[in-house]
Parts: structure tokens; sequence; C-alpha cells
């Protein structure tokens, strides 16, 4: 069966047979046929922005692999900061790389005290830990005039190192400073998780359960990277301009503080709590049917019409983390959710299943983390997978600025009317 597509415009009877690959035709055969014609494609439903080889994903078998190995080796088998290693340069690291790498990362978790003392004592006291989150990431860019350097390979990899290396470093400067506790400094004798936890939570001793230290790296490791989701389009299309690193990550940060994008984890748990009990789930259940009240928050995904993969394994780590730190008591109401969820029409026939932000807020608050610190906790890992595709996008030869056209629906031309006349 060839594999191609025929177009053609009725108006002219002129036509155009382009290849399809992979499931992919070019646009531009529309531009061939007639340039002034658009394909309206809102949300980008049906389109292919870029083509990418860092992860893949088939959401009619819930599949998810980064760089072609199976989330759930790496999430049994890895580690965030070699998963960063392999979808940064497409291969995984051997043992000497890691080392360097691991080294290059421990040793650039500092942040300039300015950012500490005056950026951050300038939030109101009880700004959300998320806000705090984006607009530092904006103003570290102030920090590395050589960031705006795109073109330049070593600036690119610094730019990238310290990013990655300094977000837990802001995350728990955000927590800290919303808890009204002091700053702990990165201990670059800890693993990368490891510190992580021992900034947050170090109050004079703070011992590191390794439990929670793994349960910690799995959940960045499930949430690195995701293709073209929000956040990635966000970032995407702000370097598209060559903004520095910095600022395309605020933009992403900034998609990614959306509820029904990243700020799902803790709607989630906010509706877990309203929702109070197991017994009041089946009429929750039927207001979300009804349209009433807000959505089943956790399920559904414009990829995955099949349960997502990082799901079942972060649903495998709650038990893990309930080991040491109890159970959360709202896991019940939750299994509840997905037991009469998974058994409803109205969410089966819509292929609504539970997604990575259905169980890891549970985890989260089991571990001490208040609510508001979800996304944040989401926006840590993600920035590696924001990184790689904004090197990604800059090698491209296909890409250029991100400017799509519309389907313009307003008024015809009209002429100004003066106020006294009108
Ligand atoms: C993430 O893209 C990514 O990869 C994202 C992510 C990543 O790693 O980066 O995976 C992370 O963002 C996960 C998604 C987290 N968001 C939520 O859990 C919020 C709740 N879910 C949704 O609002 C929704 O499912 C989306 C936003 C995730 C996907 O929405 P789509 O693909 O645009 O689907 P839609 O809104 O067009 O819904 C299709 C139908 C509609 O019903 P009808 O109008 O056809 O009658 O399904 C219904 C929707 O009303 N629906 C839901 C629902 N999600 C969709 N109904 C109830 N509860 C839900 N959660």
């Amino acid at each position: 069966m060839p594999e191609t597509i025929t177009i053609t415009d009725d108006r002219t009877g002129k036509q155009i047979t382009v290849p399809i690959t992979d499931g992919v035709f070019p646009a531009s055969a529309v531009r061939e046929l007639d340039p002034s014609l658009y394909i309206y494609d809102p949300a980008y439903m049906q389109t292919a922005a870029c083509k990418s080889s860092i992860t893949y994903l088939d959401g009619e078998n819930g599949i998810l692999r980064y760089r072609g190995y199976p989330i759930e080796q790496l999430a049994s088998k890895s580690t965030y900061l070699e998963v960063a290693y392999l979808l940064l340069n497409g291969e995984l690291p051997d043992a000497a790389q890691l080392a360097m790498w691991k080294h290059e990362v421990t040793n650039h978790t500092y942040i300039h005290e300015n950012m500490r003392k005056r950026f951050v004592d300038g939030f109101h006291y009880d700004a959300h830990p998320m806000g705090m989150f984006v607009s530092s990431l904006a103003a570290l860019g102030t920090f590395y005039n050589d960031a705006k350097d795109i073109d330049d390979k070593a600036s690119r990899d610094k730019q990238i190192l310290r990013l990655i290396a300094k977000t837990p470093t802001l995350a728990s400067m955000a927590y800290r400073f919303s808890a009204g506790l002091p700053f702990v400094y990165p201990d670059n004798d800890l693993s990368f998780p490891g510190n992580f936890l021992n900034m947050m939570w170090k109050i004079g001793e703070y011992n590191i359960d390794p439990r929670l230290e793994r349960a910690m790296d799995v959940l960045f490791i499930l949430h690195a990277d995701h293709e073209q989701n929000c956040g990635t389009t966000a970032m995407r299309v702000v370097g598209s301009s060559h903004a520095d690193p910095y600022t395309s990550a605020a933009a992403a940060a900034s998609a990614l503080y959306g509820p029904l994008h990243g700020g799902a984890n803790e709607a989630v748990v906010r509706m877990l709590t309203d929702i109070g009990h197991i017994d009041n789930v089946p009429a929750f259940i039927e207001e979300v049917k009804g349209g009433k009240g807000s959505r089943l928050m956790g399920f559904g995904h414009r990829v995955y019409k099949n349960y997502d993969p990082r799901a079942t394994i972060i649903k495998k780590t709650a038990y893990d983390v309930f080991e040491v730190t109890g159970k959360n008591p709202l896991l019940d109401i939750a299994l509840k959710l997905e037991e009469t969820a998974l058994s409803d029409p109205y969410f089966v026939d819509r292929k609504l299943y539970p997604n990575v932000d259905f169980y890891s807020g549970l985890i989260y608050q089991a571990m001490g983390f208040p609510v508001s610190m979800f996304t944040v906790l989401f926006a840590i890992p993600r920035t590696v997978g924001w990184l790689a595709h904004w090197q990604e996008l800059l090698a491209d030869k296909d890409q250029k600025i991100s400017r799509p056209r519309q389907w313009y629906t307003g008024v015809e031309a009209r002429d100004y009317i003066p106020m006294t006349s009108r």
C-alpha cells in the first residue's frame, strides 16, 4: 500500500501527493497547493510540531520510552542523574562519564547569595512556591550574561548544567521561605535526591531515609520528560526566538503551573481532601459526569488513551513510601475513585485513565511536602526534559522562530467614527 497522501484542491483541480513517514506528512504540501491556505488545528491536536528523538509515547498501548529505554526499566534500575545524562546526550554514560557528570552537577548546586538574601526575601510571606520557582528561573538567568550565547555549545552546556543543578536549590529555597525557615545550603557529599531532601527538611539533625531518597529519585525519573507536552512546547516556542534557556525554562514552568498540566497533582490532593470519605465517591463521580464542579483531576490525557505507565509505577512506589511514613489516608479514596471511574461508561468511553498526577501527590503529602510544593516537585526533574528539547530545537535545521497563523473571524475593514458622531 503506497505510504502517500494526495490532497486535491477542488477549486482548481490541483493535486499534490506527498509521502507519509511514521504517520506524519509535511504541511508544506498545503503551501504548494495554495500558499494562502492554512490548516486549522486549535491546541495542535493533530499537529507534529517538530522532529524529536528524545522520548517516544504510544498512547493507545501506554508506552513511554526515553531514548528507546522503557520507563519501567529506567525507574527500577537507573537514577535521575543517569537519566538526565541519557536524555541530554542520547546514550547512557559509561562509569567515567557518569562520575564526571555527577561531579559537575554536584558542584553547581549553589546559587548567588543575592538570589537568597535579596530576591527571595522580596516575595510576600504567603507567596505560592511555584510562583517563586517560576520567577527564580528567570531571575537566575540575570546572573549569567553568557547564557545569551545560545550558538556557543560550551555556553549552552554550562547553562544546562547550572539549571539542572540549581533547580533543587531554588525549590527548597522557595519552601523554606514560605515556611519561615532558614535557608539550608547544598551539601555536596549527598546524592542529588538526598541533597534536595536535606535542603528541604534539615533542622538541626536530619537523617535521610534511603527508602525516601530512592522514592524521590524514581519520581524524578518518571517526571523528567514527556515529548511535546504543554510546558515543553512553551520551552520550544520561547527558545525558538533564541531567548536564553533560563527565560525559556521560566516560560515552560509557567505552563506547567496550570491545573490542567503539572498543577494537577496539587488539584488531585485538594479534590481527595474535599471528597473526604470513600462513601462520598459515588456522589462526586455523578457530579463530574454531570459537568458540575471539577473534572476528575489526575484522570485523562491528551496522548494516553490507556493507563499512564508512570501512574502504575507511582502507585507501587507509594506503598514503599508508606512503609516509612505510614499510609496516606487519602489513598483509600483515590483507590475507590479509580475503581468507580474505571467501571463507569462515562470514563471508559472517553478513555479516561489515571495519569501521572493521580497518585504522585499522595506520596508527596506522605513525605511531608505541603500541597503547594507539588508542582515544584514536578518542575525540578522536568527541567532536564525542557533543556533536552531546547538543545534539540537549536540543532534542528527544519526549525525557525515559531509563528503560526490564524483563522480570522473578526469584522471586515471599517472607518473610524469620531466620538461626536457615535
Ligand atoms: C499532565 O501532555 C502531557 O504529556 C502532560 C503530562 C506531562 O508529563 O507533561 O503528562 C502531565 O499534564 C497530565 C495531565 C494532568 N491533568 C489533569 O489530570 C487534569 C484533568 N484532566 C483533563 O482536564 C484532561 O484529561 C486533559 C487536560 C489532561 C486532557 O484533555 P484533552 O485531551 O484536551 O481532552 P478534552 O478536555 O477534550 O476531554 C475529552 C472529553 C471531554 O468530554 P466531552 O466534551 O467529549 O463530553 O473527556 C472529558 C471532557 O469533558 N474529560 C474529563 C476529564 N478529562 C477529560 N472528564 C472528567 N474528568 C477528567 N479528568
